[in-house]
């Protein structure tokens, strides 16, 4: 359990705020992107318990998928979302938890935004206790966003490299759809950024063909999945010993 020796920072009242469930349609761009997180979040769900740190957490929305989490703290940047249930402001490099104090370290799409990553995975290994697991979902495609702080992707073998280089063992890296997941999330999120402005009339119509094209790639990719090319990966990884 994380106790108040184990956090060298103020927990915020933004705390008593929930997580932020989302309800994703197919029609929304982001669908076919969101079941690949689903997808390794669900099938690694069980080894997410105990004392668990959520780096860059944002509004939580995989909360719900971890019930063996005794404890489940959300660390995020003073500029998280206004309604983000964040439990404690700090930078994942240089979190202010206590050394072992993690049995599950969970970061979702965090990677692209940190400025100097070789830290936050020695954060990561300093944070988790011998046996604890990493679970780590980062893009290797994707549009850019949030400028400027949109900074980086990594391939399998950076985050591999990263893993390792800290004295983490991976045990999966995963790639998190193939071309055609790539294709029909590039696709739907042109046609939003392009024609999603369109008047009332015109929206429903861009909703529609975004819908259709990523249930067709996702079809696609599961009839024939080239991973080279991919979104980007999942990495669960452990702390040796324990
Ligand atoms: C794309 S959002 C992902 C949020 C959440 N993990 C999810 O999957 O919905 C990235 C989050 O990482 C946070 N973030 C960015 N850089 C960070 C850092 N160095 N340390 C901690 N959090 C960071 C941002 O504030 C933002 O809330």
């Amino acid at each position: 359990m994380l106790s108040g020796r184990d956090i060298r920072g103020r927990a915020t009242p933004s705390a008593l705020r929930r997580p932020v469930r989302p309800r994703l349609h197919w029609f929304n761009p982001g669908w076919l992107a969101e079941q690949t997180h689903y997808e390794g979040l669900r099938r690694f769900g069980h080894l997410v318990r105990g004392t668990v740190i959520d780096v860059g957490c944002g509004r939580q929305p995989y909360r719900h998928l971890f019930p063996g989490a005794a404890t489940y703290v959300g660390l995020d940047l003073p500029r998280a979302p206004e309604d983000a249930p964040v439990d404690v402001f700090g930078r994942g490099e240089t979190s202010p938890f206590q050394s072992g104090c993690a049995d599950t370290i969970l970061c979702v799409q965090v990677f692209d935004y940190v400025w100097e990553p070789h830290r936050l995975f020695g954060e990561f290994a300093r944070l988790l206790r011998p046996g604890g697991h990493l679970l780590l979902i980062s893009s290797q495609a994707n549009r850019e966003h949030d400028p400027p702080h949109d900074l980086f992707r990594v391939t399998r073998f950076g985050l591999r490299r990263l893993t390792e280089h800290v004295g983490l063992e991976v045990v999966e890296l995963t790639a998190r759809g193939g071309f055609w997941t790539m294709i029909g999330h590039a696709t739907s999120l042109y046609l939003l950024h392009n024609f999603g402005g369109l008047r009332v009339a015109g929206r429903p119509v861009v909703a529609v063909v975004c819908g259709l094209t990523q249930a067709v790639c996702g079809l696609l990719d599961r009839l024939h999945c080239d991973p080279d090319d991919t979104l980007g990966h999942l990495l669960l990884a452990r702390k040796p010993g324990g």
